[in-house]
């Protein structure tokens, strides 16, 4: 570890056309590479064994970095079994630190433990208090497999911050809304990546660790699970089809 005792996570994407603007901006500081835990993700129009050796190598080119932490199969769109392969191999090289999966369901996971070599570090799904990925999440820990949030904070969705079990919980615990339901994450041992272009939020949303929800409230929030996605269902084959013809 650097010398700030601490490590700064990035999670980008060949889709979200993000990797060149952290790859510029990590050239202007004096942050050393031990301090940044990068992700980056593969997307579905570059799925194969080919496909995805190419595309690493632009991701890695747009990043202006020799490795990455941790390169993710966006979705499970088709061929993903051979770009796990191609992945086993970069992993292997050094050129990716871990790989995982994105949006994988049970079955896409069984698939790739059935058939790989590397058990996934982590997969990387939409959960918050209104989608709560009980399942999902006990299969993952059972398999020693990392469950990583995206849309923690339910992509910011009106009903949950005014649900009065958050606010009251709040109250309790002098903290706001956000902090609540990142706490819950971690008290789940989630990962959790929130986004904000808000100053004061992006400092709120990494102040969790001066409380701890008491069981109880745990099991208050966990009655708040509605089964309700703000994203994508990874189960919809036609999304997972038509985005192979986006370009990421
Ligand atoms: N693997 C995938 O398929 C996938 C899909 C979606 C997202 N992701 C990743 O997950 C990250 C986060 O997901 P997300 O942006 O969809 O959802 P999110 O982090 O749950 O929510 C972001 C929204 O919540 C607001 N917000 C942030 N902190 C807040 C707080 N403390 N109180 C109230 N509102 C708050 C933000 O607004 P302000 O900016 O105004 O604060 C923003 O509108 C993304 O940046 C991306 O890296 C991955």
């Amino acid at each position: 570890m650097g010398t700030r005792g601490w490590i700064s996570p990035f999670d980008t994407a060949m889709f979200y056309r993000n990797e060149h603007i952290l790859g510029n901006a990590l050239n202007k500081t004096d942050i050393t590479r031990e301090e940044l835990f990068i992700t980056t993700k593969l997307w579905n129009s570059d799925h194969g064994y080919d496909q995805t050796k190419k595309a690493f190598e632009k991701s890695l080119k747009k990043l202006q970095l020799d490795y990455v932490d941790c390169y993710l199969i966006h979705w499970p769109s088709k061929k993903y079994m051979e770009s796990w392969k191609a992945m086993e191999e970069i992993y292997a090289a050094g050129k990716a630190k871990s790989i995982g999966v994105s949006n994988f369901t049970l079955e896409h996971l069984e698939d790739i433990l059935a058939h790989g070599s590397v058990v996934p570090a982590v997969n990387q799904i939409e959960i918050h208090p209104y989608f709560q990925q009980n399942e999902m999440i006990d299969f993952l820990t059972k398999h020693n497999i990392a469950h990583e949030a995206w849309s923690p904070l339910g992509a910011g969705n009106k009903g949950l911050f005014e649900e009065p079990t958050l606010k009251a919980l709040a109250e309790k615990y002098h903290k706001n809304i956000g902090q609540i339901i990142l706490r819950w994450h971690l008290q789940r041992n989630t990962i959790v990546i929130p986004k904000s272009s808000n100053q004061k939020r992006l400092e709120s949303n990494i102040d969790l660790w001066d409380f701890a929800l008491e069981q109880t409230d745990m099991e208050a929030i966990a009655k708040l699970d509605k089964d309700k996605r703000t994203g994508p269902n990874p189960h919809n084959k036609f999304f997972l089809w038509f985005t192979t013809f986006l370009k990421g």
